[in-house]
């Protein structure tokens, strides 16, 4: 961890011990504050000063070494989803990422670049910019001499007042795979409510997506680009209690809006091309 203290600014970036034993980087900037663990380059939390946090993090989670972190933001790489005798959702989150880069830009905001470890054909990198708004880079170059095809996705978890004091808008008129009843549908509300599980997958869709939130009295915005998938998870009751590093309640205080290329909208990438996935979150209060 010692050689690690160089990436450090004062006032700005600290290395720390988070649980667990896992080291994070403590991010502060005139805007907000922000932690990232290594592990996973996972994003644990990221708040405007003045306002509830952004994202939600399990009271229940695990911290360690070879599990991934519930909550924050996970990096789903290279495959979404179950594999057989594989970890669920790929291998990204649950390794331990370098530290390429920390520095301050000249408008104050806090740019953080990560590395993972080298995997063949791949290099990926993850620039986070912590400022006013929380910005999000995932790049995966293929650097082999064949077509390489992977899924990507940032499965973010938001910190809401309650599950049903909120709306989703920004995906009417999109086809989805529902992943609870199996079966593909469009999507016919222009203000998406949660009732009950849901888990879809919105296919060939670039949009912006807003959390709506009456309790907090916020308005989240996600902007995105090189995505095409946008996936909508909230476990709900027995799920919740089937999960054993999530409360049963929890489900009550968080919704995942993750953005990515997911199944029919995996990546094929050429030999020496890279895939650029942006996420940018935003808020503001309800008016
Ligand atoms: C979502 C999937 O992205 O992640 C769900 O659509 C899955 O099906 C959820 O249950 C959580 O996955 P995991 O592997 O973190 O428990």
């Amino acid at each position: 961890m010692s050689d690690l203290k160089k990436f450090e600014i004062p006032g700005h970036v600290t290395l720390a011990d988070g649980n667990g034993g896992l080291s994070k980087l403590l991010i502060e900037t005139e805007w907000s504050t922000a932690e990232i663990y290594l592990h996973g380059a996972h994003v644990t939390h990221f708040q405007k000063k003045g306002e509830a946090p952004l994202l939600f993090l399990s009271e229940a989670s695990e911290f360690h070494a070879e599990k991934p972190i519930r909550g924050g933001i996970p990096i789903i790489f290279p495959w979404f989803g179950p594999r057989e005798g594989l970890p669920s959702h790929g291998f990204a989150r649950n390794v331990e990422w370098d530290i390429k880069e920390t520095t301050q830009l000249a408008d104050g905001a806090v740019r953080i670049c990560l590395r993972m470890p080298a995997v063949e054909f791949h290099d990926v990198e993850y620039i986070v910019t912590v400022g006013d708004t929380l910005a999000l880079e995932l790049l995966v170059g293929n650097t082999g001499e064949k077509e390489a095809s992977f899924e990507t996705c940032l499965h973010t978890y938001f910190q809401i007042g309650s599950i049903d004091d909120v709306s989703i808008t920004g995906l009417k008129d999109t086809g989805y795979f529902d992943k609870v009843k199996e079966t593909g549908a469009l999507e016919t509300a222009s203000a998406i409510r949660i009732e009950g599980e849901v888990d879809r997958v919105y296919f060939d869709t670039t949009a912006a997506v807003e959390i709506i939130d009456t309790k907090i009295g916020r308005k989240i915005r996600i902007e995105k680009s090189g995505s095409a998938s946008t996936v909508v998870w909230n476990p709900w009751i027995a799920k919740s209690k089937a999960m054993a590093d999530f409360g049963d309640d929890e489900y009550l205080q968080m919704l995942c809006v993750e953005s990515g290329n997911v199944t029919k909208n995996k990546i094929i990438l050429p030999p020496g091309e890279c895939a650029v996935l942006k996420v940018e979150v935003s808020s503001v209060e309800l008016a």
